[in-house]
């Protein structure tokens, strides 16, 4: 997965790989690592700065080439603004992955990045995970290298050295959890649908057994028993046999409750009868990202051992179009007992969820449950890519979730629910319809998924921020992995305390 990064923990080795970064602090301050090479080569560092206006703002950079006193062919002075002990982890993260992405656009091939800044080992330990996240491409289909597209021509041997690199790891498996979690999500989000069926998804869950998670698979026969008559229609056109993914991971006290993540993972989405434009359908084979999210986030939960009982479970289908598929007039009826009318075939991920939803409710009974969704356009044009949307019916829970986001980075903003808005889907025919009116589109969808949680405290989190163009420092993806990072503190805040 770590796609040629070789990244290892050393001792300062003076300035022999081929590049060397150093990290210079707000008023050109050297760590005395740094200060150690930087005085090798016996120039001005005030002088320099100033002639080239370099003033070390986060993510600025400077190259000093043929440097004397030294082996490396060029010093890299690497702006890192006020970071200090009190920066936050993220800031931590931000930084490793502006500095990897400066050595990917110079076709470094031997870097040595010095790290002498006198700071917690989370924060090191973050600091790497920035690198391994900010390092990630999904170039797997690309033949040969592209020169100008930042494509890596060779392995990239990355050496993080500080005074003592052992000091670490732990810190680091911890931090690199997270990182691996993303990761996997922004795979299985980058990957097309003719790659990623509904089977290939449920074997990537399957294969989480391996970080020690229980996964059950549960087919289409077996949907039928359960009455997911939901669930089972948007597959109706499909080639790919519909599927619902559960994965346990068991890390609490025996016999607690857990706590449960669910997720929309429709493979990809065509609209079915009711078929959506051409332009932009490329990328609805992201239609999967909450079931990416969820999954993401049960492998760090697996990776790091957290303490905690949780429970993932993700629907997985293909919305397309043909003789089988559901047609808007439809009446269907749900896990719940409830009907619905369906009146656009493209509002699939609620009927999806309506099932899994009332599923993992009735199966686990858990404490909560979070369910993640790329539910509705409206979302995006409400938040853009900035903000996720978050609904639910309890504020303690909206509350937390909100505030993992901040520490993460991973933000979300709390959307209005209530009767007036559930009114709106109510059908002529059944006992609810699959859509609202032209207005409050994001609403309205969360309306319907309230009607599948019973009393348990729920939230939705609308994913406009899983595919996108965020090019950020760690992420130059178009997946995102979003939400496994934050839902993975969220669980650290509030559920861990021994
Ligand atoms: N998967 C889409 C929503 C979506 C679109 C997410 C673009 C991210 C980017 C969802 O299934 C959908 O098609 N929703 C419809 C609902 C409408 C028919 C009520 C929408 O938002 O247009
Ligand atoms: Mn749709
Ligand atoms: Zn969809």
């Amino acid at each position: 997965m770590d796609q040629n990064l070789n990244l290892t923990f050393e001792n300062f080795s003076a300035g022999t790989a081929n590049s060397t970064y150093i990290l210079v602090g707000e008023e050109l301050a050297l760590g005395a690592q740094a200060q150690k090479i930087w005085d090798k080569t016996g120039q001005d560092l005030a002088a320099l700065a100033s002639a080239a206006d370099f003033k070390a703002k986060a993510g600025s950079f400077f190259n000093v080439f043929a440097p004397a006193g030294i082996e490396s062919d060029v010093v890299v002075l690497c702006g890192v603004g006020e970071l200090s002990s009190e920066s936050a982890l993220k800031d931590f993260a931000a930084a490793g992955g502006s500095v990897v992405n400066r050595i990917r656009a110079a076709k470094g091939e031997n870097a040595e990045v010095v790290f002498d800044l006198d700071v917690s080992e989370e924060q090191v330990a973050s600091f790497a995970s920035g690198i391994r996240l900010g390092h990630y491409r999904f170039d797997k289909y690309k033949t040969k290298p592209k020169k100008d597209d930042n494509q890596l021509a060779a392995e990239l041997n990355l050496a993080l050295s500080m005074a003592d690199p052992k000091s670490i790891a732990v810190a680091d498996a911890d931090r690199d959890s997270i990182a691996q979690g993303t990761l996997a999500a922004r795979n299985l989000v980058n990957e097309p649908a003719n790659i990623l069926g509904t089977e290939e998804f449920a074997q990537a869950a399957i294969d989480l057994e391996k970080v020690g998670l229980e996964v059950e698979v549960l087919e289409e026969a077996q949907m039928e028993k359960l009455g997911m008559g939901a669930l089972l229609a948007v597959g109706y056109g499909s080639r790919r046999p519909s599927k619902l993914a559960i994965m346990k991971w068991n890390g609490g006290k025996k016999g607690d409750d857990p706590i449960a993540f669910v997720g929309k993972g429709v493979v990809f989405d065509s609209g079915g009868l009711s078929i959506k434009p051409a332009g932009g359908m490329e990328d609805m084979k992201g239609d999967m990202g909450g079931a990416a999210a969820v999954t993401g986030l049960m492998k760090t939960l697996g990776l790091r051992k957290a303490k905690v009982n949780a429970v993932g479970v993700i629907g997985l289908v293909e919305n397309m179009l043909d003789g089988n598929a559901m047609r808007p007039s439809d009446i269907i009826t749900s896990m719940s007992g409830q009907t619905i009318e369906v009146l656009n075939t493209d509002a699939e991920g609620r009927l999806v969820l309506a099932d899994a939803l009332w599923y993992t409710k009735e199966t686990f009974k858990p404490k909560f449950m979070v369910n993640l969704a790329t539910l509705t356009g409206a979302n995006l044009v409400a938040l853009g890519n900035e903000h996720a949307g978050l609904f639910s019916n309890d504020d303690e829970l909206a509350q937390n979730i909100t505030a993992a986001g901040l520490t993460t980075g991973e933000r979300v903003w709390r959307m209005p629910m209530g009767p007036e808005y559930d009114t709106l889907i109510n059908s002529k025919f059944a006992d609810m319809k699959n859509i609202g009116g032209r207005w409050a589109g994001a609403i309205t969808a969360a309306q319907f998924l309230k009607r599948f949680v019973g009393e348990v405290p729920w939230a939705h989190i609308d994913l406009s921020t899983a595919m996108g163009i965020p090019d950020t420092p760690t992420c130059k993806s178009w997946g995102t992995g979003f939400g496994v990072a934050l839902l993975d503190q969220f669980i650290r805040d509030n559920y861990e305390q021994s």
